[in-house]
């Protein structure tokens, strides 16, 4: 089988249910957008695009939870946080139509930046959230936040 492009890793785990779940389905997109550019040639041109397009779907989707759930709690690093995340998607969107466009061929360098962009955010200001959020929880502070998975 072949060896996947990005693995999810316990240490990725923020202890936030409903997130986590969301970064694992990430990891698994990401994956298959790699999959995708892999096949290479102007033939999976269609298909790489049509993988890009719910890649960001997904992720514009994550952003939403995350953002629900800081702004239930008025999270006090909202606006850097919810920054980072704009700042992504607009960089992606401007990839993309370049893409599109054809002014740019570099599809792996687009999914190898997406990768590394979602581990070291992961890593860093979602890691900074699940840590807030737990001590939350400790202390009883979370009330009626949703963290845990619907279904
Ligand atoms: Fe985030």
């Amino acid at each position: 089988m072949a060896e996947n492009f990005m693995e999810w890793e316990d240490r990725l785990s923020i202890g936030i249910p409903v997130i986590d779940i969301q970064h694992r389905r990430l990891v698994e997109i990401t994956n298959k957008l790699y999959e995708a550019c892999r096949q290479g040639g102007r033939a999976i041109r269609g298909h790489f695009i049509a993988t890009l397009h719910e890649t960001v779907d997904y992720t514009c989707y994550h952003f939403g939870t995350e953002d629900k759930i800081m702004q239930r709690i008025r999270y006090p690093e909202y606006a850097a946080h919810k920054k980072e995340h704009d700042d992504f998607i607009i960089k992606v969107l401007k990839q993309m139509q370049d893409y599109e466009d054809e002014k740019i061929y570099a599809p792996h360098a687009m999914v190898r930046y997406l990768r590394d962009w979602i581990l070291s955010h992961i890593a860093i200001t979602d890691l900074k959230l699940g840590t807030y959020l737990l001590e939350m929880k400790k202390t009883g502070a979370l009330g009626k936040v949703i963290i845990e998975p619907e279904n």
